[in-house]
């Protein structure tokens, strides 16, 4: 069995890696849309597009399952993604990571950091609303953390300070869960957790999409 999965960049690796572990007989095959990343600040239209586009070639290079290690496709092209490839199963990261945020539990609310298209369309918190009704979430949308962690700039200073301004954007409200809602985010985990603090477990989806896709794959 050989499961595609893309991203629009270097992101969706840290999904592939958590794919390679939890099913070490799978075949992988993996598609980094490197000449038009990033998708996170593109319109609905262009992003549901790019992840046709990815898909279609995953599809016909033999793939028979699709995983969309991007939230920014999964928020914006999911259901077209579905769409084309019928029959064959379709896992998105943004579900797997309302999983892993349900599965931990918690008291206080839920923060979400990822890009501008995934904020703007709101599918972390539908779907949070369903797994956890009344659970507060809080968006942040961090256009400039993907476009630097392509560029390998993981502990630059521009990526410190972007960082701090954008969890400062938290300031007031309160979690104890921090979802990573772009897959480029895990490469900068460490950095996220230091300045949230050990009160706040930080949620990284590729674990939990690759306990979705089953053994036998
Ligand atoms: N890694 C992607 C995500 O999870 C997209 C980053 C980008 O291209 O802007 O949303």
């Amino acid at each position: 069995m050989t499961i595609g999965v893309f991203d629009s960049g270097v992101g969706g690796l840290t999904v592939l890696a958590a794919l390679r572990e939890a099913l070490p007989s799978a075949d992988l095959l993996y598609l980094g849309d490197t000449a038009r990343v990033p998708y996170g600040s593109r319109s609905e239209d262009t992003v549901a597009r790019y992840a046709t586009d990815c898909a279609r070639w995953l599809l016909d290079s033999g793939c028979e399952q699709v995983v969309i290690a991007c939230n920014t496709a999964s928020a914006y092209g999911a259901d077209r993604v579905r769409q084309l490839a019928g029959n064959r199963p379709v896992f998105g990261v943004v579900r797997a990571g309302a999983v892993a945020a349900q599965r931990l539990g918690g008291k206080q609310g839920i923060a979400v950091l990822a890009t501008r298209g995934t904020v703007a369309s709101r599918a972390y918190e539908y779907v949070l609303s369903d797994r956890l009704p009344g659970t507060p979430v809080r968006q942040v949308a961090c256009p400039l953390l993907a476009p630097m962690i392509e560029e390998g700039w993981y502990d630059h200073p521009a990526i410190e300070a972007a960082i701090d301004t954008y969890l400062s954007e938290l300031d007031g409200f309160t979690y104890d869960r921090l979802i990573l809602g772009c897959t480029h985010y895990p490469l900068i985990r460490e950095r996220l957790q230091r300045t949230v603090g050990e009160g706040v477990t930080v949620i990284d989806s590729s674990q939990a999409i690759a306990e979705m896709i089953p053994e036998d794959s």
